[in-house]
């Protein structure tokens, strides 16, 4: 079977934007592939040095998620970056064959470096990014990654280094491959895209009310602004999230209704309410059941640092191995 590998950075809680973008793929690909999906918490240190105690609540809530939207810890293997140190052994050697040219070329850096000014992201870290995430892969030697399109760029530089490296030694590393999940984006409360820094996020760990309530003032078509005003669903966020959560039939009902004020938003609004929480009542299951039995979670994550681990060894072999090194 092949190995496939996937990673979230831990820097805030995840949405119901990241599991339908994301983690609902995951779960589907467990089903298909030997999946190694993993928190990448030291990855979370690039930009979030200097608070590391969010790092760890990050994680856990990253964890959790990743358990009660259906990762199946019989069928796939789930780690956190830190449990395996073979990565930064990897990292480290890696970082003696890469061009600095091909680091300060990714377009994220000088992006994300522009985006979080008030943050000092001139440190060697940082810059290494794109390598860390390239050892985390190929220490598994996977052959396919799920991710979205803005981690593209990521994705060749793993396959130049990779190459380097087969190149420079001997053959080890397998070429990774991105396996691209397209979604449409996913509208926060306010319009824009959903995203933790704007504060417009449905969180998988809200409760219902705060669901509920988040959804009952979501953002219409701004040009209705009473009842009997026709709206223009296309502009209405509440309508994209109609797109992803609901049937057709409601889908051309809502948009119907709200094209010729024949329903007022609230109306449109609680079949998106009821909609969404029928995705998300076996998450808020989940989690309590987790919440009840603490040890849960700590064995599942034990059992897939040592599965994980296994590999990431054999690798590490092979790679010290090719470099001559390790024989004493
Ligand atoms: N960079 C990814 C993100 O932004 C996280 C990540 C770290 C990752 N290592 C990875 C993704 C390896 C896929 C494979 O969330």
């Amino acid at each position: 079977m092949d190995r496939v590998l996937s990673g979230m950075q831990a820097s805030g809680k995840l949405h119901i934007g990241n599991l339908v973008g994301a983690l609902q793929n995951w779960v589907r690909l467990q089903e298909r592939y030997d999946c190694y999906y993993f928190v990448a918490d030291w990855h979370a240190l690039t930009t979030g040095y200097a608070s590391p105690q969010a790092i760890s609540e990050s994680a856990e809530d990253l964890l959790v998620n990743f358990l009660a939207a259906g990762l199946d810890p019989g069928k796939c293997t789930i780690f956190v970056q830190s449990g395996i140190p073979e990565h930064a052994e990897l990292h480290l050697l890696l970082s003696m064959i890469t061009p600095l040219g091909w680091l300060e070329r990714v377009p994220t850096y000088k992006e994300k470096i522009q985006e979080l000014k008030e943050r000092d992201l001139s440190t060697y870290g940082f810059l290494g990014y794109p390598l860390l995430q390239t050892a985390d892969i190929i220490i598994y030697r996977a052959r396919y990654v799920p991710v979205g399109i803005d981690q593209v760029p990521h994705l060749e530089i793993s396959r130049e280094i990779a190459r380097r490296f087969n190149f420079l030694y001997r053959e080890v590393f397998p070429e990774p491959e991105a396996l691209l999940t397209e979604f449409p984006k996913v509208p926060g409360v306010d319009g824009r895209k959903m995203s933790k820094s704007y504060d417009n996020a449905i969180y998988l760990s809200d409760p219902p009310e705060t669901v509920e309530q988040k959804l009952r003032t979501m953002m219409t078509d701004p040009a209705r602004k009473r009842k009997t005003d026709a709206g223009n669903p296309e502009v209405s966020p509440v309508f994209q999230l109609h797109k992803i959560f609901s049937s057709k039939e409601e889908q051309e009902y809502v948009a119907h209704g709200c094209r010729t004020a024949g329903i007022g938003c609230i109306e449109c609004k609680k079949v998106l309410i009821k909609n969404i929480f029928r995705v998300m009542e076996p998450l808020w299951a989940k989690r309590k059941e987790l919440r009840d039995n603490p040890d849960t979670l700590r064995d599942i994550v034990k059992t897939g640092t040592e599965k994980a681990a296994r590999v990431a060894r054999e690798t590490m072999e092979l790679a010290r191995d090719a470099m001559g090194l390790g024989k004493f």
